[in-house]
């Protein structure tokens, strides 16, 4: 089992272009299910999963966002992250990394996991989304499907598209910064990205033997 999951996060990357396919409704339901073992705080089990299996649906939605961020780009109004810099960024890399689509990097279908988040565990709740976000990276990598993990488009459906968040029929009282873009991977990477994470690591016995 180490090999494997050492495997999988070793070569996991994002996925900005997808085929224009459907993933089989099956591999979608035995992910689901395994995601009900993802862990809680207090086992509260309270999250909520959102999935967009329907291209068609998905494409929709995004008829009802795109327009409108753009709309409001061209104003000079972006997502509270985002500035006029970071936008032209975003829209120059359409042509390069996102496939002509910087809100949902041209996925095909849509992973949303939510919460209702007040009170006293409301920290926990978003903890639990972004958690379960992870666990369903994971495993959607595991059975070969690309995936990539986006805030922008949770607030851009949040801050400027209300119509476009409506449609994904989420509360608004709900936790929802992450959405995980997944389908088919178009491209079939031989490899990971070589990341350098030196330095960031404290271990104990390390600490004892400088
Ligand atoms: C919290 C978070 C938010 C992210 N938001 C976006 C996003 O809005 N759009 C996007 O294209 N990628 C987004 N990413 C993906 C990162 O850019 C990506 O994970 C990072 O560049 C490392 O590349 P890798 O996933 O291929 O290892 C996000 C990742 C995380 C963890």
């Amino acid at each position: 089992m180490g090999d494997y999951m050492e495997r999988l996060v070793v070569n996991r990357r994002s996925c900005r272009r997808y085929l224009d396919k459907n993933v089989s409704p099956d591999v979608i339901s035995r992910i689901l299910k395994a995601m009900e073992s993802a862990p809680t705080g207090g086992n509260s089990c309270g999250v909520e999963h959102t999935v967009i299996d329907d291209k068609e649906r998905t494409r929709e939605i995004w008829n009802a966002a795109y327009p409108v961020m753009e709309a409001n780009a061209k104003r000079h109004n972006y997502t509270s992250s985002f500035s006029d810099f970071y936008y032209t960024k975003m829209k120059q890399s359409e042509k390069t990394v996102r496939k002509g689509d910087l809100l949902f990097c041209g996925a095909p279908h849509l992973f949303i996991a939510h919460e209702r988040c007040v009170g006293k565990w409301a920290e926990d709740s978003k903890v639990n989304c972004n958690l379960a976000t992870a666990y369903f990276e994971l495993l959607a990598n595991a059975f070969g499907l690309g995936t990539v993990i986006m805030s922008y488009p949770a607030d851009a459906l949040k801050e400027l598209a209300p119509a476009a968040r409506e449609m994904l029929n989420i509360p608004t009282d709900h936790y929802m910064n992450l959405i995980v873009g997944f389908g088919y991977p178009e491209i079939c990477y031989a490899r990971g990205v070589q990341k350098e994470r030196g330095g960031k690591i404290h271990r104990w016995t390390q600490r004892k033997s400088r």
